[in-house]
């Protein structure tokens, strides 16, 4: 099973088994990491799923689709260039250890 590694806001690290298919907003909400809030449901339209993408991960992800670009214009904290919203990135085997930082909020 492959594991994300969540930066929570206080600098701390938390690894939570995830399920292949599954976003990783989905494998946050079910382990309740904080500061994930997804106040959409995964449907591309609220931002509040924002996390840093971890260099080493980044290249390896598919980029943003057209939906996603204009959305992440919409997080609450500065837009990074590793910026993505987590409701978009599925988890599949290859991404395991995919580690990725909670901003300091969501709205
Ligand atoms: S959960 Fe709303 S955009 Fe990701």
């Amino acid at each position: 099973m492959p594991q994300i590694h969540f930066i929570l806001k206080d600098g701390s690290t938390r690894a939570v088994e995830a399920t292949a298919g599954h976003s990783v907003m989905e494998t946050a909400i079910r382990a309740n990491v904080r500061g994930i809030d997804a106040e959409c449901g995964g449907s591309c339209a609220c931002a509040t799923c924002h996390v840093y993408v971890d260099d080493a991960f980044f290249d390896r992800l598919d980029p943003p689709d057209e939906e996603e670009a204009e959305m992440l214009d919409e997080v609450a904290v500065d837009r990074e260039p590793n910026s993505r919203l987590s409701c978009q990135i599925v988890v599949t085997a290859e991404l395991d250890g995919l580690t990725v930082r909670v901003p300091q909020r969501q709205a």
